[in-house]
């Protein structure tokens, strides 16, 4: 099949379908195919599933006898981490396994943190809380809080209205203002928002046994990837598995998609030795760590399974310095050099198609390969609404662009990344 045409439609006629994946998910209605479609036409729904706890609390904010990083109210902290987390005596800051009315998703920070209370356990949470517990708990930098809560609350829940993001499945009724909505609010389970193949121990999408579940731990991929870490999970052993995984999805995966927006699952994958270790081991992922922020157990076996919920280990001070932007864009292309692998998707089994994408990506393969451009590349994709380049059926609308692109301009212009103009939604420019 000659794939070209199929591109060339792509990139020509925002609306094609050139990936099949598109038309399956939820949010695309397939009737609005071929027409500029408006996420507010789709309207309000709950995934039937997902959890909802009558008693929505709000995470507290620090305190000054517990100050942790002092970072309130989506204001900057301190940037000083090495304090133990929870501080001992502490009890609001202590774990708890969440409950079955609370919802918890694909990323184990995020699911940590809501277990330790630094996010409302109940699942819905809140832009200034994402940024005050990336801060407080991790030591991650006030840009790089930012940038993920953006990609999430912006891609994923309600940017412009609420602030409200649901840490797992679409819970609609409970982010959303009542009325219109401006996009859908899938929550961080969104397949192709910010979630995406190849992650770490979640399934693809279209792979999961249990239609949906591309969010829950998957013992079988967690074992996978403790055994290529092999006691240390680093740069070099993690850019290992990811490759694994990108094979892996590429080979069995008819809906394989691997775009620009990948590149944050490079990222994620860099704060296992990043951000998971204690102050005093940064830079080095060790099996009794990973275990602990994954939520598994080990039996006398030696194999591994689910325990009730994502955990700090005990002892465990955050980080020293901040993790910023600058420093995940040079881990995530260092990551990625590891085992360089072409953008694109499959358009069936085994049938991959690389990608072009903006002034970025060119035949599925990057074409700069330094830290700035890979920042600038996920502020281009951000800003205009991955996975843009598919068609406007899953693009942005323009007012939350706009809300996206003004908070992060500042930061990324840090970066020397030029603005992005393209405000229209579609990759092929307006
Ligand atoms: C607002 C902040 C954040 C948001 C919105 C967010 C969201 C997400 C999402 C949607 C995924 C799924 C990506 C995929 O398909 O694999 C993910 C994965 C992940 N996140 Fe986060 N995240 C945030 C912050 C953090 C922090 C601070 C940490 C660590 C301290 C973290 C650790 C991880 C890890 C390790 C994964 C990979 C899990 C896997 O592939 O099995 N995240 N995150
Ligand atoms: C991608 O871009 C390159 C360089 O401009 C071009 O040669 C190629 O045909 C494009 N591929 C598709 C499928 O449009
Ligand atoms: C876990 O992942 C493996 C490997 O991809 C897959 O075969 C299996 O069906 C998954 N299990 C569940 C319960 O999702
Ligand atoms: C991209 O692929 C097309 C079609 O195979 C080819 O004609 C073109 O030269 C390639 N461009 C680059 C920059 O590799």
């Amino acid at each position: 099949m000659a794939q070209n045409t199929l591109f060339l439609a792509l990139i020509a006629a925002p609306a094609a379908l050139a990936y099949p994946w598109v038309a399956r998910m939820p949010g695309v209605d397939s009737s609005m195919l071929g027409a500029r479609s408006q996420a507010s036409q789709f309207g309000a729904r709950d995934s039937p599933q997902c959890p909802n706890n009558p008693n929505h609390v709000p995470a507290p904010l620090v305190t000054d006898q517990y100050p942790y990083n002092g970072a309130k109210n989506g204001k900057p902290g301190n940037g000083k981490g090495g304090y133990l987390v929870p501080a001992p005596g502490d009890t609001v800051h202590y774990f708890q396994a969440p409950g079955p009315l609370d919802i918890r998703g694909p990323c184990p920070g995020i699911n940590t943190a809501a277990n330790h209370g630094f996010l409302a356990r109940d699942g819905i949470t809140t832009y200034n809380e994402l940024v005050d517990m990336q801060q407080n708990v991790y030591n991650v930098g006030y840009d790089l809080a930012n940038i993920l809560a953006v990609a999430g609350v912006g891609l994923d829940g309600d940017l412009v209205g609420t602030t409200k993001l649901s840490i797992g499945c679409d819970a609609t009724s409970r982010t959303s203002l009542t009325g219109g909505l401006l996009a859908d609010e899938l929550g961080l389970n969104g397949h192709n928002h910010f979630e995406a193949d190849t992650s770490l121990t979640r399934n693809d999408y279209f792979l999961a046994p249990e239609p949906g579940n591309n969010f829950k731990y998957n013992n079988t991929l967690f074992t996978m990837m403790m055994q290529t870490c092999n006691g240390n999970c680093n740069l070099q052993t993690l850019g290992e598995y990811r490759y694994q995984r990108y094979l892996q999805s590429r080979a069995d995966n008819g809906n394989f998609f691997f775009g620009p927006g990948s590149l944050l699952l490079y990222g994620a994958a860099t704060f296992l030795y990043e951000l998971f270790p204690s102050a005093e081991s940064t830079g080095s992922g060790d099996e009794a760590t990973m275990m602990s922020f994954f939520g598994a157990n080990k039996d006398a076996n030696g194999n591994y399974y689910q325990n009730s919920g994502e955990r700090i280990p005990p002892n465990w001070r955050a980080r020293t310095d901040p993790y910023d932007g600058l420093k995940v864009g040079a881990q995530i292309i260092a990551m990625y050099l590891e085992r360089p692998v072409l953008f694109g998707g499959n358009v069936g089994p085994g049938n991959f198609d690389a990608l072009n994408f903006s002034s970025y990506i060119t035949n599925g393969t990057l074409n700069q390969q330094t830290p700035s451009y890979a920042l600038c590349l996920i502020y281009q994709t951000i800003t205009s609404g991955f996975p843009a380049e598919v068609g406007n059926i899953v693009n942005l609308p323009v007012a939350l662009e706009t809300a996206i692109a003004n908070i992060l301009d500042p930061m990324f212009a840090n970066f020397g990344c030029p603005r992005n103009h393209n405000s229209g939604g579609s990759v092929s420019g307006d």
